[in-house]
């Protein structure tokens, strides 16, 4: 198992990179399923969730062609392909479960493992289940799968979310395209992940309207083509290095930034202290000074996302003065509190809310990051602590941040990775 060596008190300055988003990008490619013949996927990020959707795919019968220097991956799906994503696989990549939507849409039948909990929650599959249920299929779990049927096709419906996740718009959306007549899901997710997957679908021939609002309408296709699409660029890698500018004083200019699917963290950004500008590709961030205290709520898109919530409680632990965090979307997220305690920070947790008073400088530990963006969180924290800080867990971050050491000592940081 890797660890990350991160030696305090780096200030970061340069320049990086966004590549496509990781959420958006393993979605696209349980998406091509949808249709035989060859699909290609731009800004493909060089990370191994990606390396694990495309062994999922293999699995299913698809050829995969992955080149990683044009950063595009080529997916030839099967006339026949499998239905069955096995618990090994799924175990290890969450996104697997976009893969039931398209294959009951398509072959009328799926068997997917359950993922199980993992780091950052329970995550519930019920909605993608109930959805598939109102479009017609039949749903059960059975030895640690959910077994989907719909012998006579989909029927569309009218459906309403309890709550707008991400993981059950899409798959309800890749089921209804290819069901008779019109859905409309209500109070559907609007993070721009379902718009980029919606517009991929629109480019195979599906009809789709209200992409980005709480409610899409998706009127039924017999069949769907191969198509193209490039993935938009990752928001929230973009926010991780946001707020790295910001917690070590420094002043990052990121290329390929959309801030518009930032509007809020910058925002935040900016009341700490931040200078934000554009460039002509993106985006700079500078910080000249210790960054003030930000109270954050997480929240489903537009709101601030769940997955920058480390990233805020760090800066909060080094700012001044004292600030509340609130996370509204996922109730195990803050474990990684504990390890940032170890680091000298001074947090209380009280259920949902995690109250931090700032301190000048963190204190070098050795700590265990037990998710992607915790993991990334640490390395940070690292960098503003005395001395040096161990980070272990780090194939965590590399399922979602495509060089994380050599991008951060590009920047002028001391982080190595050590076995
Ligand atoms: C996706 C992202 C993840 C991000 C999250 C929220 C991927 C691979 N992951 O996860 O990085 O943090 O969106 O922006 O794209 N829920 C249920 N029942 C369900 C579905 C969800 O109770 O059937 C609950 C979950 O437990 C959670 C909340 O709804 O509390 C949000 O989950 P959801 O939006 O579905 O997140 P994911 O799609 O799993």
């Amino acid at each position: 198992m890797d660890r990350f060596r991160v030696v305090g008190g780096a200030r970061l300055t340069g320049d990086v990179t966004i590549s496509g988003a990781k959420n958006s990008v393993l979605k696209l490619m349980a998406v091509t399923l949808l249709a035989p013949g060859k699909s290609t996927i731009h800004n493909v990020p060089d990370i191994a969730d990606v390396t694990m959707m495309a062994d999922l795919l293999e699995r299913l019968g698809c050829k995969i062609n992955h080149d990683k220097i044009k950063q595009s991956i080529t997916i030839d799906v099967p006339d026949n392909p499998g239905h069955r994503a096995e618990y090994e696989l799924v175990r290890k990549l969450r996104a697997s479960i976009n893969v039931l939507g398209p294959l009951v849409a398509r072959l009328g039948k799926a068997e997917v493992a359950l993922p199980g909990g993992d780091a950052i929650g329970s995550r519930g599959l019920d909605f993608h289940t109930r959805g598939l249920v109102a479009l017609g299929a039949q749903a059960h779990s059975e030895h640690g799968y959910i077994i989907a049927v719909a012998p006579n096709g989909l029927k569309g419906a009218q459906i309403e979310l309890d709550f707008p996740s991400v993981g059950a718009t899409e798959n309800i959306m890749t089921a209804a395209v290819l069901a008779d007549g019109v859905t409309i899901l209500d109070n559907a997710a609007r993070e721009p992940d379902i718009v980029d997957i919606g517009n991929f679908l629109i480019s195979m021939g599906a009809q789709i309207e209200g992409l980005g609002t709480p409610t899409i309408t998706i009127r039924g296709v017999k069949t769907l083509s191969a198509a193209h699409h490039t993935a938009i660029a990752d928001r929230i890698v973009t926010g991780t290095w946001a707020f790295a500018a910001a917690m070590t004083q420094g002043d990052i200019a990121i290329h390929g930034a959309r801030p518009e699917h930032l509007e809020l963290p910058l925002e935040k950004l900016v009341s700490a202290g931040a200078v934000i500008t554009t460039i002509s590709d993106g985006i700079r961030v500078k910080m000249d000074r210790r960054p003030s205290a930000i109270d954050v709520a997480t929240l489903p898109y537009p709101g601030f996302p769940t997955d920058l919530q480390p990233f805020v409680i760090t800066l909060n632990a080094i700012a001044e003065g004292d600030a509340l965090v609130t996370e509204n979307v996922f109730e195990g997220r803050f474990m990684f509190v504990n390890e940032l305690i170890r680091l000298g920070a001074k947090i209380r947790v009280d259920g949902h809310h995690a109250a931090i008073s700032g301190v000048e400088q963190l204190s070098s530990a050795p700590v265990v990051a037990s998710d992607i963006r915790a993991g990334a969180g640490l390395v940070l924290a690292g960098l503003v602590s005395d001395g040096v800080t161990f980070v272990e867990g780090a194939h965590h971050v590399d399922r979602g941040y495509p060089n994380f050491a050599q991008q951060l000592q590009a920047l002028g940081a001391g982080v190595t990775r050590v076995e």
